[in-house]
């Protein structure tokens, strides 16, 4: 094996899975010290960015503070993170506030020695850049890891999105059932497929739920 191929592979071993335990952390932060168990009971999405004091990751803040409210509604708290000081962090949102008038009221992490990003892959090997990509990591009551989104420095992320996502982790959690694509809240969910004959026989019949064929059945939730 080549040495950058055993090099990606060592980054990439013990990297967070969907359904694995979320890693553990103590942090400096904006608000203090914080560890993650602090927020057990809670859904969290921890997102990194590259650099304070960059324009789309100030979009992208701006962005995350826009949908804190609807967050907290849905039980979950946003946790920021790049490889800058605490000070950095703090010039950069008294900045954010003074120049477009939106306060950050969620804390950032101060991930100087690069333990959180090492436990989550947050850096990626094969970027020139060793600033962190743009990873959200959704992590739910029971601190597992239930949904990782990458994206590149270029691309802003879609809070729509990350909204949709909590929504529909929450009810298919809540009512045992998945989501369409495009799914938005209040719209129909898909039942799960019929494990056996009988059950996919009883399924056409069921009332209350609509079937295209026994395997693709939708419902409305009450
Ligand atoms: C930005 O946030 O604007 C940015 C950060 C790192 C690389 C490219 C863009």
């Amino acid at each position: 094996m080549m040495n950058e191929e055993i090099k990606v592979q060592e980054v990439n071993e013990g990297l967070p899975r969907i359904g694995s335990p979320a890693p553990q952390f103590e942090s400096v932060t904006t608000h203090g010290t914080i560890q993650l168990s602090d927020y057990k009971g809670s859904w969290v999405i921890l997102f990194s960015h590259p650099a304070d004091f960059t324009p789309v990751c100030t979009t992208e803040f701006m962005a995350f503070q826009e949908i804190y409210p609807q967050l907290r509604e849905l039980n979950t708290e946003l946790l920021g993170l790049s490889i800058d000081s605490v000070h950095s962090h703090i010039a950069w949102v008294r900045n954010v506030e003074e120049k477009f008038g939106v306060k950050i009221e969620f804390p950032v992490i101060a991930d100087l020695n690069k333990d959180v990003a090492m436990k989550y892959g947050m850096i990626m090997p094969g970027e020139s850049d060793t600033s962190t990509s743009r990873a959200v990591f959704v992590i739910d009551p029971n601190q597992v890891v239930r949904a990782i989104i990458y994206y590149p420095l270029s691309a802003g992320r879609n809070m729509d999105e990350i909204l949709r996502l909590i929504e529909s982790l929450q009810t298919s959690d809540e009512h045992g059932v998945a989501t369409p694509a495009n799914w938005r809240k209040g719209e129909k969910v898909i039942v799960p497929p019929a494990a056996t004959q009988e059950m996919a026989e009883e399924r056409m019949k069921e009332e209350g739920i609509e079937c295209v064929d026994w395997y693709f059945c939708k419902k409305e939730l009450k």
